[in-house]
């Protein structure tokens, strides 16, 4: 097998909040579905729970990759399937993961008139798609039943409508998957985010969502967006995080923006290795008047 297959997509703490989620949902011959299973790491997470409560877990995928990805580089070489399959069989999962190779489109047609107790998406992130999969999976989802999905950094207003827009038909840009984003953000009025994973529990009225509103006491930033790099300005990064941009100079070296206590930032400020504005236009401004100090 090779080295660049990415075999794992999903890290520990997104394995617990999808697991999380699927165990609010889960009894006796529950039927979960995924779309997007590439080589099966949320499928073993979701596969687990439906097989401890004797139920079935539907694996949707063309385990053709995403178009213009490298995951599309990667299965035009190897035969992703058969990994994701000997993985399922290897985890004792062969009775309970059910494949179904197509389009996402195709197999929502053709699934139209069943209904499951919980959906993951993760398949296609671009803008179009993503809006598509939750138009035709959402009315999939029973009453009281769970819709969500992989790779939802934040929300819309979190981050810069510009960059949004410029990496809506990508598979990521700047480290966010603006497509996942953007269509998450119209298609709910609130969502749970934990970890990157959205999402949002169906009502008994169609059409009606509340975020799930799990707590995941273990995690306690999983629901913040990550700092996004805006862009380098002067000597100066500009990066997104919490509601601020934070300017950081080249000289203060790499650092993890999330992680900084009070004392530290404090420090940092006092010397103009960092500051904290409420735009990146003021940002610009603050760095053009420092370096013109200097
Ligand atoms: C990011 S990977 C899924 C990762 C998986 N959930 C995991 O945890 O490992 C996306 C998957 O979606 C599939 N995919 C992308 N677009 C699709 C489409 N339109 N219809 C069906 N599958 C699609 C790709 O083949 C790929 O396997």
């Amino acid at each position: 097998m090779s080295l660049d297959m990415r075999i794992d997509q999903l890290v520990a703490q997104q394995r617990l909040v999808l697991r999380r989620l699927a165990e609010s949902v889960a009894h006796e011959g529950c039927r979960l579905l995924e779309v997007g299973s590439w080589c099966g790491d949320s499928a073993v997470v979701l596969g687990n729970v439906a097989k401890r409560n004797n139920g079935k877990l539907f694996c949707i995928d063309w385990w053709k990759g995403n178009i213009g990805t490298d995951l599309e580089r990667t299965a035009m070489h190897q035969d992703v399937f058969h990994v994701f399959w000997r993985r399922m069989k290897k985890r004792g999962l062969a009775a309970t993961a059910v494949p179904i190779r197509a389009s996402s489109d195709v197999v929502a047609q053709v699934l139209r008139q069943r209904r499951f107790d919980m959906v993951f998406i993760d398949a296609d992130h671009r803008y179009e798609q993503v809006k598509r999969d939750i138009a035709n999976y959402a009315p999939l989802v029973k009453p009281g039943g769970i819709l969500c999905g992989h790779d939802c950094e934040g929300w819309a207003e979190d981050f810069d409508s510009e960059m949004l827009q410029a990496g809506r038909d990508l598979d990521y840009h700047g480290n966010i998957h603006c497509g996942v984003v953007l269509a998450v953000s119209e298609a709910f009025e609130d969502v749970s985010i934990n970890c990157a994973v959205w999402s949002v529990r169906a009502g008994h009225v169609p059409g009606e969502w509340k975020p799930t509103a799990l707590k995941f006491p273990e995690l306690p930033h999983s629901g913040i967006a990550p700092p996004v790099l805006m862009e380098e300005y002067r000597a100066y990064n500009l990066i997104r995080y919490r509601g601020s941009v934070i300017a950081v100079a080249h000289a203060a070296g790499e650092m993890d923006i999330a992680s900084l206590n009070a004392e530290k930032i404090a420090e940092l400020s006092r010397t103009n290795m960092l500051f904290s504005s409420p735009s990146v236009e003021q940002a610009r401004k603050w760095v053009d008047e420092l370096s013109s100090n200097q």
